[in-house]
């Protein structure tokens, strides 16, 4: 039997302006699979994890997810529960508790205004300091958001994400903002959940060493086109030369 497919892009143009952000015939992702996007500054990996998150429109094209079309599930709570975004921006209030961050992962069971007032009763609370030890960070269930370091909040970022249990993962640049100790460790706890939870991860990486070390398939885009989509052990030297060289592309 084949392997599930996640995502199917076909045809996917995006453009601002009159101009290509982003161009690819297909693509598919499957059930379960750890993807690394890299490539240079200006290639088009946000506008890819975008496109998948439905937080942006294509001029044409289709992306059906789980054999169905994006549009059909609209930007409702359906999406929201199917996917877990990950910013290098984290998207955390600072002045709430961590606590109330985490659960905000609930959103789309919940409703805004719940989370907004952050009556959560105590089996929520449960919920979230599970969460919370897993990365750990149970210590600081109730301390504002904002007094916490970035690589920190990044960890809040990754506890939200476990109580929202996304069936797919999309990350952009994860662990750009963090130092490189950091960044690994992150990255670690990452893909450690992913596998634990058998979720499909998508990640934007400007670091070509951990998306080969952590990543068991690397997609690289330049110009707004795929240049080339490889199993990490086959990506050569000699492509990462070609794909960060500062030629133009014909
Ligand atoms: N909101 C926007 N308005 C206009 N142009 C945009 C917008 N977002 C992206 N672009 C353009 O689309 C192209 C692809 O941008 P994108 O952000 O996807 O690149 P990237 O690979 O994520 O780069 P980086 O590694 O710097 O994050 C770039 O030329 C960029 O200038
Ligand atoms: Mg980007």
């Amino acid at each position: 039997m084949p392997e599930k497919e996640v995502f199917k892009l076909s045809n996917l143009l995006k453009s601002y302006e009159g101009k290509r952000a982003l161009s690819l015939s297909s693509l598919k992702i499957k059930k379960g699979e750890r993807v690394a996007l890299i490539g240079p500054s200006g290639a088009g990996k946000t506008t890819l994890l975008n496109l998948m998150a439905n937080t942006i429109k294509a001029d044409r094209g289709e992306i059906l997810i789980d054999g169905i079309p994006m549009t059909e599930y609209g930007f409702g709570k359906q999406l929201h529960k199917k996917m877990g975004i990950i910013r290098q921006q984290f998207d955390l209030v600072g002045q709430l508790a961590v606590i109330h961050n985490v659960l905000a992962g609930r959103l789309g069971e919940w409703g805004f205004f719940k989370s907004l007032l952050s009556l959560f009763i105590p089996q929520d609370e449960k919920v979230a300091v599970k969460a919370l030890k897993r990365v750990g960070l149970e210590d600081r269930v109730y301390e504002r958001t904002s007094k916490l370091s970035g690589g920190e909040q990044q960890r809040v970022a990754l506890a939200r994400l476990l109580v929202q249990h996304p069936e797919v993962i999309l990350a952009d640049e994860p662990v750009a903002s963090l130092d490189p100790a950091r960044a690994e460790d992150i990255l670690q706890v990452l893909v450690k959940l992913a596998r634990e939870e058998e979720q499909t991860l998508i990640a934007s990486l400007h670091s070509v060493e951990y998306a080969k070390k952590y990543f068991s398939r690397i997609i690289s885009l330049r110009a707004g086109e795929i240049y080339f989509d490889l199993p990490s052990e086959k990506v050569s030297p000699e492509d990462l030369n070609n794909l960060y060289s500062l030629k133009e592309m014909k």
